[in-house]
């Protein structure tokens, strides 16, 4: 029999309300998906739910025995709570019915190794979640072998990242660097290292991308500094032809994945 919860005031309640604070998700390693597809994407991909929380109508969905059978086997809890708890959990007033509790799945930057992939993307000092969550979705699309977050950016964990994700969030090895490990690590690289700039002269479609290309990537505000670019094999621009000065971070990322990995 599953535990059933109907007070707000519930411990576990409020931890899983906590986890939208990122001091939280630090502190206990753990995130956020919600919506039962996300669930099975993460179950489907090897990573079992903590505590898997959904509403009295969820529990007739057919794909709802295999994320209990999953969190249950893991050793997680499962969960029904009121539409009011999920509302709380989710912040929002329609939320979805299903709501995973997941651990984090950071990498060490070591694991990321040249040759895995056609294609590994380094962000620096990303400050957008949804830019974020959309280049890690864009990154599983392509088949990029890891992200790579360089310097303080902002965390991929976090609700409105995973939201946009769409599930990729389980798929992309992630790891973290400050800017002096990347330095160190990016020196075994054996592929093109491509720095992206809007002050480059090399037109992206000219670069050559040996792979494993590694593409990094700048700042939403301040683009890639010049410590970073010094970094990088060549420094290429995508064409801006109109009255835009810039990219957006996602679109940019999107472009240049497929540069390299076509
Ligand atoms: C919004 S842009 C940064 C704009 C910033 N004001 C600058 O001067 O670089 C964010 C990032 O997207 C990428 N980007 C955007 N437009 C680009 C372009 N036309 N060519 C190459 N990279 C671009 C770069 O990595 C850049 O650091």
């Amino acid at each position: 029999m599953n535990a059933r919860i109907t007070s707000l005031s519930n411990p576990t309640v409020k931890a899983v309300r906590a986890l939208h604070m990122r001091k939280e998700r630090d502190e206990t390693g753990l995130f956020v998906a919600e919506g039962l597809k996300n669930v099975i994407e993460g179950i489907d991909t090897g990573h079992a739910p903590k505590i898997l929380m959904h509403g009295p109508d969820a529990a007739a969905h057919p794909m709802m025995k295999k994320a209990v059978q999953a969190t249950l086997a893991a050793g997680g809890q499962v969960i029904e709570v009121t539409h009011d708890i999920l509302a709380k959990v989710s912040r929002r007033e329609n939320p979805q019915a299903v709501v995973g509790v997941f651990p984090q799945a950071f990498i060490d930057l070591k694991d990321v190794k040249p040759g895995a992939a056609e294609c590994v993307v380094a962000l620096h000092r990303v400050r957008d979640p949804g830019n974020l969550g959309t280049i890690i979705r864009t990154a599983d699309s392509a088949g990029c072998g890891a992200l790579v977050l360089v310097g303080e950016c902002c965390d991929p964990y976090s609700v409105e990242a995973v939201r946009a994700t769409m599930g990729s969030i389980f798929a992309v090895p992630l790891a973290r660097a400050t800017e002096a490990e990347f330095a160190a690590w990016r020196a075994g690289w054996t592929g093109s290292v491509v720095g992206t700039l809007l002050t480059a002269e090399v037109d992206h479609r000219k670069a050559a991308y040996r792979k494993p290309a590694l593409i990094l990537m700048g700042n939403e505000q301040q683009g890639l500094t010049p410590d970073l670019a010094a970094l990088c094999d060549v420094n290429v621009k995508i064409p801006m032809r109109g009255r835009a000065d810039s990219l957006n971070l996602s679109v940019a990322t999107g472009i240049m994945i497929y540069a390299a990995t076509g």
